[in-house]
């Protein structure tokens, strides 16, 4: 039971949702892989983590470069054994009116959200099967339900889900799941900038009433990387308070 001695590649973790998942699995036995497009931030927390005792090592990658990825995930398997946990977390948004979009803003946030999901996945998958065992966990969103002024994010999560669900077709014979978890508000420093009218209107819209936390979601991802869950695939695991009731 658990993931204790699983290796697990999280891409985006140098930054909160993925560092506490991260920070989470390696505390729970995982040997983590710290990966993010920022050099400086994979180190500190690969510093920060090592402090801790925890088995962690870093790769610097942009997961939308096939090269970069490939190498990163070649390397995490000739140094830790293999590759049995993939989170596919990095991701950004460019938000706005459909009007006021530009093309450079469409493709960085499909690049970053969708393109480098299936970049990782594809490159993870043969590592997976080769080994019959494996968990995806693709960090969607609740927008992918739609949502104004998200045209690229929206459309890029939606892709998400949409990629997960092949992943689970083509891969579910080969002891590999495929799974999203779609967070909706999460308190993050995003949150706390901006106006208190603009947080009213989004806490109007919670059944919850309130906003979840980094730990709500590493709560679900460990969940659907656990051994233990491998009759569970396809699924998206919203963790957004009921948000999910309502698009827009
Ligand atoms: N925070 C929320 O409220 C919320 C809600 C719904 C979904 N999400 C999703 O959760 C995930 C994590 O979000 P977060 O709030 O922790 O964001 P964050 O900005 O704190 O962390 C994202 C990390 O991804 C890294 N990254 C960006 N582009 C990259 C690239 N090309 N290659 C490698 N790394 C790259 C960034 O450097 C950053 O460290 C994202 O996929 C996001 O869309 C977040």
């Amino acid at each position: 039971m658990g993931i204790e001695n699983r290796v697990a590649l999280i891409t985006g973790s140098a930054s909160g949702i993925g560092k506490k998942t991260a920070f989470r699995m390696a505390q729970n036995g995982a040997k983590v892989v710290i990966n993010d497009i920022v050099a400086d931030n994979v180190e500190q927390t690969v510093d920060e983590f090592k402090k801790e005792g925890l088995a962690v090592i870093g790769k610097v990658a942009d997961i939308t470069k096939k090269v970069e990825v490939d190498r990163m995930m070649n390397e995490t398997v000739e140094t830790l054994g293999s590759l049995d946990i993939l989170v596919n977390n990095a991701g950004m948004e460019r938000a706005g009116a459909l009007r006021n979009l530009t093309e450079a803003d469409w493709d960085i946030t499909i690049n970053v959200n969708l393109k480098g999901a299936f970049l990782c996945s594809q490159a993870a998958h043969n590592h997976m099967v080769s080994q019959n065992y494996g968990r995806i966990i693709n960090i969607a969103s609740r927008a992918w339900l739609g949502g104004a002024g998200q045209a690229p994010y929206s459309s890029a999560k939606a892709g998400v889900v949409g990629l997960t669900r092949v992943l689970a077709l083509e891969l579910g014979r080969k002891g590999v799941t495929a799974n999203c978890v779609a967070p909706g508000l999460i308190h993050t420093p995003l949150w706390d900038d901006l106006p208190e009218k603009n947080k009213a209107f989004l806490l109007s819209k919670q059944p919850t009433g309130k906003l979840g936390d980094v730990d709500d979601i590493a709560n679900a991802v460990m969940f659907l990387a656990d051994d233990q869950s491998g009759y569970i695939t396809a699924q998206v695991l919203y963790v957004c308070g009921g948000r999910s009731l309502y698009s827009g």
